[in-house]
Parts: C-alpha cells; sequence; structure tokens
C-alpha cells in the first residue's frame, strides 16, 4: 500500500504485513474486526493508509465513486512524501484495474467476452487434461510439493495458452509475476519492468506473425482502429492480465488444499459427492482469500467511511482476507468455520463494483476442476508432517502456501483419451 503520510501518523498505529502478520493473519484481523471495521494502519514498509477489515464495509469502499483507482493524479504528492510509486515511472499503466471510468469501461469491454461464463466453459476439457496430466507427473512417488507439481503449473498454463505465450517464458513470468504483486519496492519495480520488456518484445513478434491467441486478437484491435486502444494500452491490457491472471488461482487452489487438509471430514465429502465442488470452492475463496490485500485506491475528496473521516489524497485498501471472515453465514453459524457444504458461501474475493474481476468465471472453472481431480485421483491425500506449521508466502497482497508438502497413494482416474 502507498499513501501520502498525514497528520493522523501515529506510532502506536497497528502495523499490517511482514512474516509475523502472515503467519498470524486471521487472529490480527480479528482484532482489528473487534475494534471497528476500519482502521488507519502502517504496512510492513512503512506506509500509512487506511484499512478496511469488514465485510459490509468492504462492499461500500470497493465500489466508492470518491475512491479513484487511478494513481496519476497523486504521483508527485506521493514521490514527494518519499514513497515508492507502484505506477508513475514503472512503466505500468494503461490496464483496467488502474483507470477509472470512460477509460475504465472502455479498456475493459475489450477483453470482458473473452472471460464470461460461458466463453470459459470450453477450456474445461483441456484443464482438466492437463490437471492429469501434472497428477501422472508425479504419480510414481508416494510425496510431493503440490505448490510446485500442481496448483501453480496448472494456472501459469491455462493463461499463457490464452494469451499466446510460449512455454520457454513460463518460469520467468511466474518470478517477475511474484515480483510485481510485492508491496512497493525496488524488487515489486523491476519485476513490473521485466514483464514489461518481455511482453512488449511478444507483441512485436505476434503483429510480425499473428497466431489464433487473445494476443494477437487485441493486437489486431489495436491496429484496425487506432482509436479504441493505445500502444501503451495493449501493453498495459497484456501486463494486467499475465499479473492478474495466474498468480489469485495459485493461490486459490493452494488455500483450498490447506483447508481440505486440515479438514479430513470436509475433504471426504467432498469426494463422496464431487458436484458439490463448483459450491465448495465460493466457501474456500471466503474462508482464505487469495487476495490478502485489493491494490490501493485515492480518495479524490474529502467523504465519511464507516465513520471515520476520509481525506482528499489518502488511500484505502480493503482487506479481503478479513472481509471473508466477516461475511455474513446461517444464523447459529460462526465465519471462522469451514464448511464446504454450504449451499452458497458469500464473499468480496472477487471483488465488488465495476472493477469486479473479470477472471472470475475462469478461476472457478479452473478451481472447480483442479480440486475434482486431485480428490479422486489422490484418495488419501495427507500432511507429509502434520506437526509442521503452514509456511504463508511473506509478503505483498496475496495469500497462499509456499509449499505443500504432502503423502498420497495415486490412482488412475478417469483420463480421458480423446483430450491427451
Ligand atoms: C481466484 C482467482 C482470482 C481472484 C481471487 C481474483 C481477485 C480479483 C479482485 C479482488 C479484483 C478486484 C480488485 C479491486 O477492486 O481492486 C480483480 C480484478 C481483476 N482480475 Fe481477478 N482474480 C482472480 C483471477 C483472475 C483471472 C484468472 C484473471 C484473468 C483472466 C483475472 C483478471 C482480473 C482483471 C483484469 C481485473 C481488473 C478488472 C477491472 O479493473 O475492471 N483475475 N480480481
Amino acid at each position: 500500500m502507498i499513501t501520502n503520510d498525514s497528520p493522523h501518523n501515529s506510532p502506536e498505529l497497528p502495523r499490517i504485513g511482514g512474516p509475523e502478520f502472515k503467519t498470524h493473519a486471521h487472529e490480527r484481523y480479528a482484532e482489528l474486526r473487534r475494534r471497528g471495521p476500519i482502521h488507519r494502519v502502517r504496512t510492513a514498509d512503512g506506509s500509512l493508509g487506511w484499512l478496511v477489515v469488514g465485510h459490509e464495509l468492504a462492499r461500500e469502499a470497493l465500489a466508492h465513486p470518491k475512491l479513484s483507482k487511478d494513481p496519476e493524479p497523486f504521483a508527485d504528492q506521493l514521490r514527494a512524501s518519499g514513497r515508492h510509486i507502484l505506477l508513475a515511472g514503472s512503466g505500468f499503466g494503461g490496464n483496467m484495474l488502474m483507470a477509472d471510468p470512460p477509460e475504465h469501461t472502455r479498456l475493459r469491454r475489450l477483453v470482458s467476452g473473452v472471460f464470461t461464463t460461458q466463453a470459459v466453459e470450453r477450456l474445461a476439457p483441456r484443464i482438466e487434461h492437463l490437471a492429469h496430466q501434472l497428477i501422472d507427473d508425479f504419480s510414481g512417488h508416494n510425496s510431493t510439493d503440490l505448490v510446485s507439481s500442481y496448483t501453480t503449473p496448472l494456472p501459469i498454463t491455462v493463461i499463457s495458452e490464452l494469451l499466446g505465450v510460449p512455454e520457454e517464458a513460463r518460469a520467468d513470468l511466474l518470478a517477475w509475476t511474484r515480483h510485481a504483486m510485492r508491496a512497493p519496492s525496488e524488487l515489486q519495480r523491476s519485476g513490473l519492468l521485466a514483464l514489461n520488456e518481455y511482453l512488449g518484445g511478444l507483441l512485436r513478434a505476434k503483429r510480425r506473425a499473428p497466431a489464433d491467441d487473445l494476443l494477437s486478437r487485441l493486437i489486431a484491435v489495436r491496429d484496425d482502429d487506432a482509436g479504441t486502444l493505445s500502444e501503451t494500452e495493449l501493453l498495459g491490457t497484456a501486463v494486467i492480465l499475465v499479473v492478474a491472471g495466474h498468480e489469485t488461482t495459485v493461490n486459490l487452489l493452494g488455500n483450498a488444499v490447506v483447508a481440505l487438509l486440515d479438514h479430513p471430514d470436509q475433504a471426504r465429502a467432498l469426494r463422496d459427492d464431487p458436484g458439490r465442488v463448483p459450491a465448495a470452492v465460493e466457501e474456500f475463496l471466503r474462508y482464505d482469500s487469495p487476495l490478502e490485500l485489493t491494490p490501493t485506491r485515492f480518495a479524490t475528496e474529502e467523504f465519511r467511511l464507516g465513520g471515520e473521516l476520509i481525506r482528499a489524497g489518502e488511500t484505502v485498501t480493503v482487506s479481503l482476507t478479513s472481509a471473508g471472515r466477516d461475511a455474513p453465514v446461517e444464523e447459529g453459524a460462526d465465519p471462522d468455520e469451514l464448511n464446504v457444504l454450504r449451499d452458497r458461501a458469500r464473499h468480496v474475493a472477487f471483488g465488488h463494483g465495476i472493477h469486479y474481476c473479470i477472471g472470475a468465471p475462469l478461476a472457478r472453472l479452473e478451481g472447480a476442476i483442479a480440486l475434482q481431480v486431485l480428490l479422486s485421483r489422490l484418495p488419501t491425500l495427507t500432511w507429509e508432517d502434520p506437526t509442521e506449521p503452514v509456511a504463508w508466502l511473506p509478503a505483498g497482497i496475496t495469500r497462499g502456501p509456499v509449499r505443500l508438502r504432502v503423502r498420497f497413494t495415486a490412482t488412475g482416474g478417469v483420463r480421458d483419451p480423446e483430450v491427451r
């Protein structure tokens, strides 16, 4: 999170972020929620800003008309306060996640058709095939780290195939994205620059030799009607689809596996009734949101949020991880408890309002298929060492396990030779 210093500055402000906070995130957020739905906080890198931790207030903030996603008007003020600046000068611009209407509306409309539930449904056989193939690759052993062997390669392969990113570049893309998702820092900046440079080169190559992929289609839009999409916006769209399109899904899968390993009875219930997995994906998103913190929003003018006075130029971030544990559940139920058989888990893990995640249908599909295949192929999945605490990714706005060391016996599963 980046923000200006302000008269609210106080050494006693709650600190969020950092390895200790990440390890005990749910306890720390519960403490904050007990004191109110919004707080002035200091992040691990020393920045100050407002943090929303309650579910209802999260919905209000995510759709608030006085909270802008465009940091450029605030760039000078941020630079003057010595903050690392995510966008200005980093080359990471021209994308819908960091734009307000009307630019946001135009940029979003260009790709929204590609990610509808109907459009992504045709990817299902390929995703299922990839999931089986990944399990085939490690099924000869009886232990693995599922983060490196399953939950990471699946989403990166799916989004790369959709966009047209060659296989040999995917490991680099993954590393650069990890850096890009960290708190504002030199590492984040270098990750974004590397992504920009690589994807800029890839766009030039595809302009010379178009293929049947999303990046080639975006280039055609740009070249056929120069008023539709500027060159910066073309690159910005490519970068945001790569950055937003896989690390979040990696953590959806990782967090769901952590929850299932910690609740074997619920894993059994889903093995007995795999048709319930898609609804369970919503519960996993609520229970441990893969995106812990939203990207920063900027107050365009003074207003009140949850009773607090937000001044023009101040920043507001929403903790989706906290909001999930504050979401309304059935009467008498406890939102801190996982219930994969819940009919309809409510959550804001995909955001709310005009920036609601454009990739949600794809993420839901990948989540459901990956978990169904995993549960059916590895019927005896357990932690390798149940006493070892989960190590959570230590920095940045995402939330997910660093590794998932598991034991299992694999079965043949239901591989379809037609799609191999
Ligand atoms: C489980 C996986 C995912 C989660 C939890 C997630 C979460 C989110 C959230 C919370 C937002 C809104 C951020 C805000 O309001 O500040 C968002 C926006 C976005 N997401 Fe996702 N996302 C996921 C997967 C994907 C995938 C697979 C794609 C790409 C295909 C994608 C592309 C985007 C884009 C382009 C936006 C910006 C939309 C806009 O500004 O209008 N996401 N995502």
